[in-house]
């Protein structure tokens, strides 16, 4: 049997009258590439959001298991300490500091000095811009630049689980492709990921497994590649 990392039952969230996710179930297990697909407005962020704890309590129903613990009520500071790291939408860089220092936040639970430096060296040896810009403020970087290290921040913390909410928008098709070569390499090193995305195609070609949303619910749950050959999704997401 497969080590389950995240288990999401029942999930729940609204936003005043609106439901905005409608009895989700997921799970992510280990060493898993999951990707969660679907359309503007479908709920994938609401879900992310409910994992890592950034919406109030009293909006969310449903169980939240981690690593066979509950989730529920985790202050979301407390996440990178259990090794659960997020690349939000929109990237989330610290603009008024460096990329370097940055990096050094993203590890701010690791004392191994020595180690750290070594993984700043590292990244900057995946992402050379960024080891060219490393004493300029995060906010001058471009968009893809600027996900680039909010990748590399989210990694520096060695997470037993990767959320990513859409690493690809608004970028050019050249960063889209960096962006999902990184994605693919730390899932072949073993981290577990659950991939939100808008960009079905490139998801479903990295993912193991997907799960489709959409108006708060999912409609669709599989292997990745069978879903890739799926008509249904093929005329819904795949643009076929
Ligand atoms: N803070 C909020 N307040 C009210 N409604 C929201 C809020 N955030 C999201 N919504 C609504 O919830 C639904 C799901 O949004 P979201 O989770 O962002 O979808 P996705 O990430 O799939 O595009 C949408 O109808 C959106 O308008
Ligand atoms: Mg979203």
């Amino acid at each position: 049997m497969s080590e389950n990392i995240l288990k999401v039952a029942g999930l729940k969230v609204a936003y005043g009258g609106i439901k905005a996710v409608k009895g989700v179930d997921l799970e992510v297990n280990k060493g898993e590439l999951v990707t969660l697909i679907g359309a503007n407005g479908a709920g994938k962020t609401t879900t992310l959001k409910a994992i890592t704890g950034t919406l109030p309590a009293c909006k969310v129903e449903g169980t939240i298991s981690y690593l066979g613990a509950s989730l529920n009520g985790t202050q979301s500071f407390r996440m990178v300490e259990r090794k659960l790291a997020m690349v939000p939408e929109g990237r989330g860089v610290f603009t008024r500091m460096t990329i370097h220092e940055n990096l050094l936040m993203g590890a701010y639970t690791r004392d191994d000095q020595a180690g750290v430096d070594a993984d700043i060296e590292k990244w900057y040896g995946v992402f050379p811009r960024l080891k060219e810009r490393s004493a300029q403020l995060a906010g001058t970087l471009s968009g893809g630049e600027q996900q680039m290290l909010a990748m590399a921040r989210a990694l520096m913390c060695h997470p037993t689980l990767l959320l990513l909410d859409e690493p690809s928008m608004g970028l050019s098709p050249i960063m889209v492709e960096k962006i999902f070569e990184v994605i693919r390499e730390v899932s072949q090193q073993g981290i577990t990921i659950l991939l939100v995305e808008q960009n079905a195609r490139l998801a479903l070609q990295a993912a193991h497994r997907g799960y489709v949303m959409d108006s708060g619910a999912i409609i669709m749950t599989g292997n990745a590649q069978d879903m890739l050959h799926d008509p249904r999704v093929q005329a819904a997401y795949l643009g076929e």
